[in-house]
């Protein structure tokens, strides 16, 4: 590995740093309103990292968005770019959060949304007020057709047209989302000088990074042509934004040259880190990865989330996405967040302890979403207390994303030590056996092999910067890779199945370092041809004689 590289590794942060997403609603109330805040975060940090191996060992902190704003979508509609919502706390709270969490090594990610301001936001309320404000142009607007219909036949990510007249200047405008949530006209040069100031003002209040949201929605086709149909749309069972290819209202290599801005102004300030929300596939986040000159970015990678259950399936994945990177390239890995259905309901409670040994012992930045270390499933939310504006505007409960929102379960008092008033949403109905308290208590829960599994990490040059190569396996069902840095090696085996199995051991000499309730516990020396692995379980071994191959 070339020294330039290796201080790569060594000196930025995002190369050594396991991320916790917390969703601020839903983390800790410190002011008994029912929704969580920034004290909340602040009093909780320990739990993430207080310097020992009893906490979780996190190192940064990705916060879903704090910045003022009227809540139509939880945070992702900004009224003030340059303010802390009030139901979150003030940016005193926020300075007092950065110095806190810095104290504790934990680094902290800003969440940022770039494409869509909330249209509330008096950059909104000016450029609608007249069709020649010199904030017209901020945003996207267009006459109607001759028939008065909208400019086009684009959609919205959240239902229905992706265009709302305004009755004052009688043009639409655009949006990819919510009608509250206009796209903002990312062509336009003061767009971009404005939010380049917004970059710098919270990176100089001492942020971290960035992720950034919704970047492949956030240049469209500049003659707004049709978006074509979607041949594969099955109007029985698909949402009515999937009867359209969304080449010309999404044209992600249009916004190359926009994510390379972003990335030269965080550059201005030393070791920090973006990465960018896409739903992407491996070649659309390999080009991803190359829009900026500066090696400071990565595009999400959401693919383990739609991925079969299946050893060869995850194994075939990232064979091809280690492949499809430079060098110079950080790979991440997540399985849930505020968008998606919890782990545990796609997967089953089973298959838990595989995903957090495949997700802490992978070449990269695992992203752990809050409540994930605890086997939190969705919580059940009735029709009538859904929240998620998206759900409602669809009219359908099953798009709603708030069973995965639900409160943090701290412990197995009233409101799960969340709260000490009824939370926002509903808790899980379980979290009386699912909570930190009680999973602190239990050597086989959950929470305690994320906390074997992130200290290990943190401890090991092998797992957080070492090289990945799989293996072929005997059987079919078992992934295993080696990790190696410099002349170690750590070997990982996990058993995706329900079946006990035996694998040849291919190195002659391990010693066992996590062992997920296996026959050879962590610590033992082993010299065997074959080990049995537990249904869903795996070893993470360390390898003797690294000259073996
Ligand atoms: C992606 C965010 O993760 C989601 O929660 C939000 O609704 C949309 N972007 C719009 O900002």
């Amino acid at each position: 590995m070339p020294d330039k590289e290796k201080n790569n590794l060594k000196t930025n942060w995002s190369r050594n740093a396991v991320v916790y997403q917390i969703y601020p609603l839903s983390f800790k109330d410190s002011n008994h309103d029912g929704s969580g805040d920034l004290n909340g975060i602040i009093s909780s940090l320990h739990y993430l990292n207080d310097g020992t191996p009893n906490s979780l060992g996190i190192g940064a902190i990705w916060i879903s968005p704090i910045y003022k704003s009227p809540m139509k979508d939880c945070g992702y509609d900004i009224s003030d770019y340059y303010d802390i919502n009030p139901l979150f706390g003030s940016l005193a709270d926020f300075d007092r959060l950065i110095k806190e969490a810095h104290k504790r090594e934990i680094k902290v990610i800003m969440d940022f949304v770039i494409n869509h301001t909330s249209s509330e936001h008096p950059w909104f309320l000016e450029s609608k007020s007249s069709l020649n404000n010199p904030r017209r142009n901020w945003y996207i607007w267009r006459d109607p057709k001759e028939d008065g219909s909208p400019p086009n036949n684009w959609l919205s990510i959240f239902g229905g047209s992706a265009w709302t007249f305004d009755e004052t200047t009688r043009q639409y405008y655009f949006h990819s989302f919510l009608p509250e949530q206009p796209d903002l006209n990312w062509r336009n040069e003061a767009v971009r000088n404005e939010m380049m100031g917004v970059v710098r003002f919270w990176l100089k209040r001492g942020v971290d990074g960035f992720r950034v949201d919704a970047l492949d929605t956030l240049m469209e086709d500049g003659y707004l042509r049709d978006d074509p149909a979607n041949p594969k749309y099955d109007v029985k069972i698909d949402e009515e934004y999937k009867s359209l290819e969304h080449s010309f209202s999404r044209v992600p290599s249009e916004t190359k040259y926009c994510t390379n801005i972003l990335c030269n102004t965080v550059s201005e300030f030393e070791n920090k880190f973006v990465i960018s929300e896409a739903d992407a596939k491996i070649p659309m986040m390999a080009e991803m990865f190359r829009s900026c000159d500066k090696t400071i970015h990565s595009p999400f990678n959401f693919n383990l989330m739609r991925l079969p259950w299946k050893a060869e399936e995850f194994k075939k994945f990232v064979d091809e996405y280690e492949k499809s990177l430079r060098p110079e390239d950080w790979p991440n890995y997540v399985f849930g967040n505020h968008d998606r259905p919890r782990l545990r309901d796609r997967t089953g409670e089973s298959k838990l302890k595989v995903a957090a040994m495949l997700l802490l012992t992978l070449r990269g930045m695992p992203f752990i979403y809050y409540g994930e270390e605890l086997g939190m499933k969705n919580a059940k939310v009735s029709t009538e207390e859904i929240k998620d504006m998206f759900a409602l505007r669809v009219n359908n409960p099953k798009s709603s994303r708030d069973p995965e929102r639900s409160p943090m379960q701290w412990n197995a008092d009233a409101n799960a030590g969340f709260s000490e008033v009824k939370p926002w949403l509903p808790l899980a109905d379980d979290y009386k056996q699912k909570n930190v308290e009680t999973e602190s208590q239990d050597p086989n829960s959950l929470l305690n092999l994320y906390k074997s599994l992130i200290n290990s990490r943190n401890n090991s040059d092998v797992l957080k910067f070492g090289s990945y190569k799989s293996l072929d396996t005997k059987s079919p069902d078992v992934f295993a890779y080696i990790r190696e840095y410099e002349d170690k090696k750590i070997l990982i085996m996990l058993n995706f199945s329900d079946k006990q199995i035996e694998e040849p051991l291919p190195f002659p000499k391990v010693t066992a370092l996590i062992s997920g309730n296996q026959e050879y516990p962590a610590g033992e020396v082993i010299s065997a041809d074959s080990i049995i692995i537990k249904p869903n379980s795996g070893y993470v071994f360390d390898v003797h004689d690294t000259n073996y191959e």
